[in-house]
């Protein structure tokens, strides 16, 4: 794993010259903001030593390097999900790769349903605690000293300065930003009425599938981690309509410009905070 890491890492640095202060990794249908980068290098996954890529529609796979500002951003443009079957090493690779390339900060961003009252389809979601219900840990097996120790501490795995600067964005834009807590699950069904239930009773505001294997990964490494969810839908049950992947991706897609902009402006300040 060190070496195919080592490997990605050297192809990656041939190809774009200055390190990245700030890893991005973007969602189903929130891939835009990897074009939105001044001086645009993108590197297709396919074009990276043992970079996995993904199956799922709405995930291009490319390595996005440019700038927001003055900040100097690797982003993730696609990224693959432990319900395709992959093991959690290559779920992990891309994030691991962000830190291998200099990353001190990663914003994670997803598509999710949401269970909190009140949610609606197209709000935006500051996440600021998870639960891990995918029955995994991308950490189990023998330590990698180097990376990180044994028993990694998660109370504040999502960083409470780089969630007061997303705050702090969404208001200087003016956009409303929710606060809640993440339920990662495997997939790839979507929950039942009566899981969502269940996710509410447990503290959950949002369900989706990604995310929380990255952000163990990344806070075992002492990189420091924000993350925001895209409401796509209500959780099942929740609303009178079922629920369909490509209303997940329509939904991501309405709040494209609304999103860009409020990442883009969040990661200057992430730059800022790890610089
Ligand atoms: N459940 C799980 N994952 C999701 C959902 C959902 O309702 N919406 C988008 N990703």
């Amino acid at each position: 794993m060190a070496k195919d890491l080592v490997e990605a890492a050297a192809r990656v640095r041939a190809l774009a010259a200055p390190a990245p202060q700030v890893g991005v990794v973007l969602g189903s249908g929130l891939g835009a903001f990897g074009d939105s980068l001044s001086g645009l290098v993108k590197v297709p996954y396919a074009d990276i030593p043992h970079m996995p890529q993904s199956s799922v529609v709405g995930h291009s796979g490319n390595l996005c390097l440019g700038k927001v500002g003055e900040a100097s951003v690797a982003c993730l443009q696609g990224r693959v999900h432990l319900y395709e079957g992959h093991d959690l090493d290559r779920v992990t690779f891309g994030v691991r790769l962000l830190s291998e390339l200099g990353c001190r900060a990663v914003v994670l961003t997803n598509a999710a349903g949401g269970i909190q009252a009140g949610f609606a389809p197209g709000d935006l979601m500051l996440i600021v605690d998870h639960l891990n219900l995918m029955g995994r840990n991308p950490l189990v097996g023998r330590n990698d000293d180097a990376a990180g120790p044994r028993f990694p501490d998660m109370t504040r795995a999502y960083d409470p300065p780089i969630c007061a600067a997303a705050r702090e964005a969404a208001a200087e834009l003016g956009v409303k930003l929710q606060e809640g807590v993440y339920a990662g699950l495997l997939g790839p069904s979507y929950e039942t009425p009566a899981e969502i239930r269940m996710l509410r009773t447990l503290g959950a505001d949002a369900v989706g599938m990604s995310t929380v294997p990255e952000v163990l990964v990344l806070r075992h490494r002492g990189v420091r981690v924000g993350a925001m969810s895209c409401i796509t839908n209500l959780g099942a049950g929740l609303s009178p309509t079922l629920l369909d992947h490509s209303e997940v991706e329509a939904t991501a897609n309405k709040t494209r410009a609304t999103f860009t902009s409020l990442l883009g402006k969040w990661v200057e300040k992430v730059a800022r905070l790890a610089s």
